[in-house]
């Protein structure tokens, strides 16, 4: 297939033009570069061998998009462009509708213009707010409860209207956990500017002195260690989803949503255990107080994910902490 990757310089995405490439497909990426690196690109290629058309366009841009359309035959949309930091989002939520929603439904305007009917959109996890049950299945209770995480069920809500309206649509709605690690060549990973927010990125500076301990947030939770647990789960993993969904998408009639987790929920206390053991030392952390919004335990039920596409998550905690250590240790400053 002729892939349009949205979003295809950033840390999923890049992974997924890889397994696309890997996989027989050709990709053109569409990143406006808001969160991402051109190097990224020149990786890609260098991991795969092969080139890929690269064009530095925003979204929201509908002409420039429009462009992108009628100079490929795309088969299908694989949507990852968007914003994606939950704190940044409570401060400026008009900013995070604006990109991720208006970006979304010009990208739905094209694909209609240009008869594009297949698409799989990066939802999240976050769409289910704090679940009340865990494993966490499809038809659980959605309710996300902060502004980027009410852009990605919003967009959800236009994908199930736009494949209502029209016979033809085959939409996939990936639902991610918590993606982390990065590719076994150490050439691509996540490259988070400032001081990250997500646990592992933040445990990898810790480990290579750019931060001094890591903090713990909250050890009272009804969990075995009383840390939280999340389903962590290797960025491969997930790209692998991508082509896998691809494979199968013309066996989905209208929308639907899938969730790609592992299954298991891991304490954050094992994450800074699997990451000390990859790193070879101690990391050092302390337990602070809770952050406001985060639930106890949120793991996914990703039956469906089998019974679809094939598809399941192999990598190990293990594997997640050496891969991004691999990453963070080779290239400390990122792409910078
Ligand atoms: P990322 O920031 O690394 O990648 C997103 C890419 O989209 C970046 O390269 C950015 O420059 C680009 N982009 C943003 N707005 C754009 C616009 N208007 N036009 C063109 N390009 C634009 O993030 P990621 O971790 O790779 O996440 C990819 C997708 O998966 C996002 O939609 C995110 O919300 C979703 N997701 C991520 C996680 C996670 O923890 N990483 C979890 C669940 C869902
Ligand atoms: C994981 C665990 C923290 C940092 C977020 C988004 C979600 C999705 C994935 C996009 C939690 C604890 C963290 C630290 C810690 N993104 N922690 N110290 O909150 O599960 O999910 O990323 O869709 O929408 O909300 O991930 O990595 O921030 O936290 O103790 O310095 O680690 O409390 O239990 P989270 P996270």
């Amino acid at each position: 297939m002729n892939v349009l990757v949205t979003g295809g310089a950033g840390y999923i995405g890049s992974h997924t033009c890889v397994e696309l490439l890997q996989a027989g497909n050709r990709v053109v990426v569409v990143d406006n570069l808001a969160n991402s690196s051109p190097v990224a690109i020149g990786r890609i290629r260098e991991i795969s061998g092969v080139d890929i058309e690269f064009h530095d366009v925003d979204l929201r841009d509908a002409d420039a998009l429009d462009a992108v359309f009628a100079r490929h035959a795309i088969d299908a949309v694989v949507h990852f462009a968007g914003l994606k930091a939950v704190g940044e989002s409570v401060a400026e939520p008009l900013r995070y509708y604006d990109n991720n929603v208006i970006g979304t439904l010009n990208l739905l305007g094209a694909m209609t213009k240009h008869g594009v009917r297949r698409l799989v959109f990066s939802s999240s996890a976050t769409v289910y707010g704090a679940p009340d049950v865990v494993p966490i299945a499809e038809e659980a209770p959605l309710g996300p409860i902060n502004p980027y995480g009410r852009t990605k069920l919003m967009i959800e809500d236009i994908s199930r209207d736009v494949a209502a309206s029209t016979p033809g649509w085959r939409i996939v709605l990936l639902r991610y956990f918590n993606p982390v690690g990065a590719h076994e060549s150490g050439r691509l990973g996540e490259d988070p500017h400032g001081i990250p927010n997500n646990l592992m990125p933040f445990v990898m500076q810790v480990a290579v002195g750019r931060l001094p301990e890591i903090g713990v947030f909250g050890d009272d939770y009804a969990t075995p260690d009383g840390t939280c647990l999340r389903d962590y789960v290797h960025v491969v993993d997930l790209a692998r989803g991508h082509v896998d969904a691809l494979s199968h998408i013309d066996t989905i009639e209208g929308c639907r949503a899938v969730n790609l987790g592992t299954g298991k929920g891991s304490s954050v206390l094992e994450v800074i255990r699997a990451a000390s053991k990859a790193v070879g030392r101690d990391l050092p952390y302390k337990v602070v107080g809770r952050r406001a919004g985060d639930a106890p335990s949120v793991y996914a039920d990703p039956t469906l994910a089998w019974q679809l596409f094939h598809w399941r998550a192999d990598r190990t905690l293990t594997d997640m902490a050496r891969d991004h250590w691999n990453w963070q240790r080779t290239n400390p400053n990122g792409y910078a």
